[in-house]
């Protein structure tokens, strides 16, 4: 019980670290399966149903609409119900994933 505490412990430690250093862009990537549904798999997005564009979008600018989607300060049902489930970690790092989208 004692080593299942320290290893707890441990795998908070380096996701707090994490997120403080570089985002990983290959767990944004595995983020990303669900959102290619709409926005579709290269972040072309889709006119005719008005999801848009993702592709060549800086990471940072991703990172604060995700935000604003899930605090509801950008009002859309369907984005607040995508960030949802989504922490900071994750947000990240599908931002850095969807930044090297061009
Ligand atoms: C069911 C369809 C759908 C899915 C799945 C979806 N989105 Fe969206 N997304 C939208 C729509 C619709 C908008 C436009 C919202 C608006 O008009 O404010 C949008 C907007 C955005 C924007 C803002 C783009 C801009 O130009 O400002 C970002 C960033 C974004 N989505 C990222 C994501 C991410 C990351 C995921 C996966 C976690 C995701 N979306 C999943 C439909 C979707």
């Amino acid at each position: 019980m004692k080593k299942l505490l320290i290893a707890a412990a441990a795998v908070t430690f380096a996701g707090a670290f994490g997120t403080a250093t570089a985002a990983d862009v290959e767990a944004g990537k595995a983020k990303f399966a669900v959102c290619a549904g709409c926005h579709g798999p290269t972040g072309a997005g889709n006119e005719a149903l008005k999801y848009p564009k993702l592709a060549g979008r800086d990471a940072a600018y991703v990172m604060t609409q995700l935000k604003a989607f899930k605090s509801g300060t950008r009002d859309n049902a369907t984005m607040k119900a995508m960030t949802a489930g989504l922490n900071d970690a994750d947000m990240e790092n599908v931002a850095a994933y969807i930044a090297t989208l061009k």
